[in-house]
């Protein structure tokens, strides 16, 4: 099976006419295959795409919670996964496992695939974590349930780090393994990848990758995506 490549644009580009052109650019080449579209929420409605996800939602459909979008909202557009549990999100604005559980359980209720991130930070204990995390992620959510979620595992440390630390093929390689013995689904990895790594995770198993920073300049991104 073709491996997964989802472009993670986070809080970019800046204006809309960017956004657009970003999008004419990568999605040709992205109907070669399965590749997913991140793009920021507020921009998700100028696309007609396929594959297309968010990069958050709430665990409510609906109600008094000023600023967020629902999963059923995100349904209704026609978005298709949701990335949920990103790092970025667990540090800069505190979302729990506890939090990250409720969202899973709204996303899969309302129909959408979710990308759940896991990873440690520099200098802790990366099974410890992994670990945790998966037990709360994924607390009360059933096997069948668990089959339609992807599991992105992304160190944080090696996150946007394309000239600093990288995350070496052996030890992705044992964070992979830890994974699929309590995890039987996707995993895919994630942390600065580009053209020229992504096949160094995709050689140890990995089923597809996150891709941050390279997902916003279109010639890379394109070489990523053909190059699987
Ligand atoms: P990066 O981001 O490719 O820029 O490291 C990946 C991510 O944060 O999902």
């Amino acid at each position: 099976m073709k491996p997964l490549i989802i472009a993670n644009w986070k809080c970019n580009p800046k204006t809309k006419k960017e956004a657009i052109n970003l999008f004419n650019k990568v999605k040709s080449a992205s109907r070669r295959n399965k590749t997913v579209i991140c793009p920021p929420l507020i921009y998700l409605s100028l696309f007609n795409y396929a594959f297309l996800g968010a990069q958050n939602c709430h665990w409510q459909n609906s109600g008094a919670y000023t600023g967020e979008v629902s999963p059923t909202m995100l349904k209704s557009l026609g978005v298709v996964y949701v990335i949920i549990g990103h790092s970025e999100r667990r540090n800069y604005f505190k979302e729990t496992d506890e939090m990250i559980n409720k969202k899973l359980k709204a996303a899969l209720n309302a129909g959408l695939m979710p990308i759940l991130c896991i990873g440690e930070k520099k200098g802790e204990d990366a099974n410890l974590v992994v670990e945790n995390q998966l037990s709360g992620d994924l607390n009360g959510i059933s096997e069948k349930d668990r089959d339609k979620i992807i599991i992105a595992y992304e160190p944080v440390w090696a996150i946007s780090t394309s000239d600093g630390e990288i995350c070496y093929a052996e030890y992705a390689k044992k964070m992979l393994d830890f994974i699929k013995q309590r995890f039987n689904g996707k995993i895919i990895y994630g942390g600065s990848v580009d053209s020229k790594i992504i096949k160094n995770y995709l050689e140890v198993g990995y089923q597809g990758a996150l891709v941050g920073g390279a997902s916003l300049k279109a010639d890379e991104f394109i070489k990523i995506v053909k190059s699987v």
